[in-house]
């Protein structure tokens, strides 16, 4: 057993408290509320599938010393939302799109990843398990964290021998207030051509805390990372998609590898040429990010952000932000599938 979970009486420091004083809804930020309950699968040597998982106490997890996740990185995350609607209706957004992100990924990683079926019925589970942790409408979502990761213990480099599946949830306010201010970041890079940008991989974070710290002391929100090959094209930020606007058309770097197939990026492209605009997947010179109308980013953490500037060795360029903007557009209509205002006629919506 790689894995054991605590199921002390501890585990839920919330007890049973009624929804409404469980925790300061109007203050909620992107920062970890720990939950009632998780989700735990698992995949043994061999069997190369999971085997049913079940629900346990939120809690501190027990690892080897030499599992695979701990040594080499052997792990991928995921990131999803459940929304209470002002109808009291929970809703989940595409969730088989993260299931399948996941197994992309997990291709990539050598690991065997639950089925879709497995992965959206452990997601259905965790928020309902969660259902208190909702935030009231307008205040909030559920964020879904599911992980997978190489638990077996290996000395070796290679794949572990035993993997694991959770998913826990944290009540989230927005991941930022107001707009973002970037600076370019022309000397880390996020991925490389055959790395792993394209995947979920959790080894893709910790190498650019330093690029994002630096940037943050000098008081930008976030940094803006340039393709790796040339130094030339705009890709992605530390974790958000990004969209530049000129006119009609809007354009955002193509998934070929090195960025992160948002399933935020996927829905605004589809929502966005519904709404009539032109819609490119291609690569964006920097050049053209710093003479658009209007750039704005996306992700599951953040939805949609308005990008206000945007910083190049000293050169800073301002971009449109609130009412009436492509942005806020998009952002009603995406948030408002999301909580069940606007008719979800594309299936996306998946119900607990
Ligand atoms: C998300 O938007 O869900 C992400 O995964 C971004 C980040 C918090 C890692």
């Amino acid at each position: 057993n790689a894995i054991g979970v605590q199921t002390a009486s501890d585990a839920s420091i919330n007890g049973d408290r009624e929804e409404h004083d469980l925790c300061n809804w109007d203050e909620l930020k992107f920062s970890l509320i720990p939950t009632d309950y998780m989700y735990v699968m698992k995949c043994s040597s061999g069997e190369g599938a999971f085997s049913q998982g079940h629900l346990t106490r939120y809690g501190n997890v027990e690892l080897s010393p030499s599992s695979g996740v701990l040594n080499y990185g052997q792990g991928l995350l995921e990131g999803l939302k459940a929304y209470r609607g002002d109808d009291n209706r929970i809703r989940l957004f595409r969730p088989e799109q993260n299931a399948l992100r996941m197994q992309m990924g997990a291709e990539r990683m050598c690991m065997p990843s639950p089925t879709a079926e497995q992965f959206v019925g452990s997601i259905k589970q965790t928020a309902l398990a969660n259902k208190r942790w909702v935030p009231p409408p307008g205040k909030g979502s559920l964020y879904i964290r599911p992980l997978l990761l190489g638990t077996g213990a290996i000395l070796g480099v290679a794949p572990s021998p035993e993997y694991t599946f959770l998913a826990y949830a944290s009540p989230v306010g927005n991941y930022f207030t107001g707009s973002m201010h970037f600076s370019v970041e022309d000397k880390v890079y996020r991925a490389i051509p055959g790395g792993t940008g394209g995947i979920k991989s959790i080894t893709n974070y910790s190498p650019i805390y330093k690029a994002v710290t630096q940037a943050k002391a000098k008081g930008f929100t976030d940094v803006i990372f340039l393709d790796a090959a040339t130094g030339k094209y705009i890709e992605e930020a530390t974790a958000c998609n990004i969209f530049v606007a000129k006119g009609n058309v809007i354009s955002t770097p193509p998934i070929a590898g090195t960025i992160l197939p948002g399933i935020t990026r996927k829905t605004i492209i589809e929502v966005a040429s519904w709404l009539g605009y032109q819609i490119e997947e291609r690569a964006i010179p920097l050049e053209e990010l710093m003479n658009a109308d209007e750039a704005f980013c996306t992700g599951t953490a953040i939805a949609i952000k308005p990008v206000g500037s945007v910083t190049y060795q000293g050169q800073r360029v301002e971009y449109k932000t609130g009412e009436g903007t492509l942005s806020e557009i998009l952002f009603r209509t995406l948030t408002g599938i999301q909580t069940g205002r606007i008719e979800d006629t594309m299936g996306w919506i998946v119900e607990i």
